[in-house]
């Protein structure tokens, strides 16, 4: 088809799209020639950016908004989900009083279908009703311009840029796309924060002016809870969360919204947590880890826990965080302590969290090695990887005692 405006740009997109993605993507525009379907949010920033995220967000705009078809009314959510299954393989669920539906494709790919709504608040900071309308709409209510950018299937691939989110990618600034946004719904002052860390955008000039109304205690109360629990527990996940963290701080948000200043021993704690983390390939561990850190410093961390509904668990294992036990097992059984610990207290944790059983001369001599001053020198490189947190079992310095013998 031939290029609209902006053709080239979508083109761009288009090409810088997974090979997967462009083959569901392609099915659709067959199926679908009349159009109202788009790909929107993360997947067409994060595909501009050159960086491929691992799911697909579809909008499908009912019949009835986009063409005066309403003879023709048909559930297109439903069917385009069956119909994805029926191409790729795979399962859906669908979720009709929401108007979505999440299809996990045969080859891995998840793709979230959302008809195109709009939302009005009740009141501010109350969660949003919705009802179906057209893809700008849609757009419309979202949180930041470069999230509001939308790839147009068909009849020909289009980019649709209603608020210059365009201009502010390129910029790398997160902007709102009204004065009241944070204030609706502050938790996205935390999406942006995430997003600031992860990709290395600013908040514009006006997210910053809008900050301190959103964070005022009588906006808080009545925002969310859940949505700013759901939205610090991702920040806590990702990679860059220390830099969030630092970002949460200088603008202002961490003491309004969770009760905690800019403590630098936070900070420092969770520099300390990273190369232990890298130990670990449980993104949960790394959730957990960091939130006792936070709860760890944290003036009231049960009135923390209880405003945001987090698990009780974390009140039982700080416990342990603050009185170290004698038994290792206290520590092991809450996912992310261990890790929390070893960052706060990490003499401690070295003969608290080392394994009791360890490597002795007696197990060089039986894997042969002559009675000498060579057992010496393999123990010390043994006891120096344990310090360095590279053998974290007896087995592990087994094997690294092996590995010098045969070495050798
Ligand atoms: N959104 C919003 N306000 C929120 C949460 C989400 O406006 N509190 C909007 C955002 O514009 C986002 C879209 O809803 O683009 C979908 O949200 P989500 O799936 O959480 O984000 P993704 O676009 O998939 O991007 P990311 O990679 O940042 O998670």
């Amino acid at each position: 088809p031939p290029p609209g405006p902006r053709g080239n740009l979508a083109q761009q997109i288009w090409e810088r799209l997974p090979r997967g993605v462009q083959e569901v993507l392609e099915r659709i525009q067959q199926a679908y020639p009349e159009g109202g379907i788009y790909v929107v949010g993360g997947t067409v920033r994060d595909a501009l950016l050159g960086m491929g995220g691992p799911d697909l967000d579809l909008v499908l705009e009912p019949l009835t908004v986009f063409a005066s078809q309403s003879n023709h009314r048909r559930n297109r959510l439903d069917e385009l989900a069956r119909q994805l299954v029926g191409w790729f393989g795979g399962s859906f669920g669908l979720h009709v009083a929401f108007g979505t539906a999440r299809v996990k494709l045969g080859f891995g790919l998840e793709v979230d279908l959302a008809e195109a709504r709009e939302e009005y608040y009740p009141h501010p900071g109350a969660l949003p009703q919705v009802r179906p309308s057209s893809i700008a709409r849609d757009l419309e209510r979202r949180d930041f311009t470069v999230n509001a950018l939308a790839l147009r299937l068909s009849p020909r691939l289009e980019i649709v840029d209603l608020f210059d989110g365009l201009a502010d990618l390129e910029a790398r600034l997160l902007r709102p796309l009204h004065p009241l946004s944070f204030v609706e719904d502050p938790s996205r002052i935390l999406r942006g924060v995430r997003l600031a860390a992860r990709l290395g955008f600013r908040f514009a000039p006006e997210a910053l002016a809008q900050i301190p109304s959103a964070v005022q205690p009588e906006v808080l109360a009545q925002a969310s809870k859940s949505r700013l629990r759901d939205e610090l527990l991702l920040t806590l996940g990702e990679a860059s969360a220390t830099r969030a963290l630092g970002l949460l701080a200088e603008l202002g948000v961490a003491e309004p919204m969770f009760g905690m200043g800019a403590s630098p021993q936070v900070r420092e704690a969770f520099a300390a947590l990273e190369p232990i983390l890298q130990t670990t390939s449980d993104p949960e561990a790394a959730v957990a880890a960091r939130l006792y850190l936070l709860l760890h410093f944290h003036p009231d961390p049960e009135g923390f826990l209880t405003r945001y509904n987090l698990p009780r668990r974390y009140a039982e294992g700080l416990r342990h965080l603050r009185f170290p036990p004698e038994d290792p097992d206290d520590i092991r059984k809450f996912v992310g302590l261990p890790e929390a610990f070893r960052a706060l207290h990490p003499e401690r944790a070295l003969w608290l969290l080392t394994p009791r059983r360890m490597l002795m001369g007696r197990d060089l001599l039986e894997m042969g090695l002559p009675s000498g001053p060579k057992i010496g020198e393999v123990l010390r490189k043994v006891a120096e990887a344990r310090l360095r947190g590279e053998v974290l079992s007896y087995e592990d310095e087994l094997e690294f005692a092996r590995k010098l013998v045969s070495d050798a």
